[in-house]
């Protein structure tokens, strides 16, 4: 079985996400994949209206570090638990970018994540620079390293790793399988490194990045990739259920 993410980001109104599921639903109903939507925190009470007796799951795209108060503009663990939520993503590059995201705040965010007993989606990816350095394992060693600090080795079954090369990353630019499959891999060893092999072969690893309708068998097929993290092609319901039941 693997696990399949759609991540909205900014994109449908609720109305628009609510007539989204009524097309989507019907057709993954007897998918054996774990299906995973990351929606706007907006669309969340009304997918916990339409998703609670459903096959799909769902969770937001970030939480704060902080656990209430003077936030403003934030949305905090136990609001995004409090409507039904057991997802959230943390550490999406675009987040990273835009807001300046340090690997210390991805930290904190995933403790509040398991602190509420959601499951973190844990982004981490190099960029185009970064590879072309050959830098690769370093960077996601880092990512990961210091994301995972203080986290107890049975708390890694809340956590899901999505390797996501930046430069992949609505470019409709995909490494090629052998590269997907070595960073798998180092994502593996890093995990070995720091908790054990054991942890290391269970954890949940997937590739993010320009996934489609036509690249995601491929994709799918490649060692130690457990599903996929899509960004774009999620947003049509035809064709995101499609990637789904693969
Ligand atoms: P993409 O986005 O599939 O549009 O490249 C993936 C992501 O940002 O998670």
């Amino acid at each position: 079985m693997k696990t399949i993410i759609g991540n909205f980001k900014m994109n449908t109104t609720v109305h628009e996400f609510a007539n989204y599921l009524d097309e989507f639903l019907p057709k993954v109903k007897d998918c054996k994949n774990k299906i995973v939507l990351c929606v706007p925190y907006t669309h969340l009470a009304k997918a916990e209206q339409k998703l609670s007796l459903t096959n799909v799951a769902y969770g937001a795209q970030n939480i704060s570090n902080e656990e209430k108060g003077a936030c403003t503009g934030e949305i905090s663990n136990l609001m995004v638990k409090d409507l039904g939520a057991s997802y959230t993503l943390l550490g999406h590059s675009e987040i990273r970018k835009r807001f300046k995201e340090s690997n210390e705040i991805v930290n904190q965010k995933i403790i509040r994540a398991l602190g509420v007993n959601l499951k973190a989606i844990v982004c981490v990816g190099e960029t185009l620079t970064e590879r072309n350095a050959k830098k690769t394992k370093l960077v996601l060693k880092k990512q990961i390293e210091i994301a995972l600090k203080g986290l107890y080795e049975n708390e890694l079954k809340n956590i899901i790793i999505a390797y996501e090369p930046m430069w992949a990353i609505g470019t409709g630019k995909v490494p090629t399988s052998k590269e997907i499959e070595q960073a798998i891999k180092d994502v593996r060893e890093i995990i070995a490194e720091n908790f054990s092999t054991k942890s290391a072969d269970k954890i949940c690893v997937l590739y993010g990045g320009s996934i489609n309708q036509d690249n995601c068998y491929n994709v799918l097929k490649i060692k130690g990739v457990n599903g996929l993290l899509v960004g774009g092609a999620c947003l049509n319901a035809v064709s995101f259920a499609s990637i789904c039941c693969n």
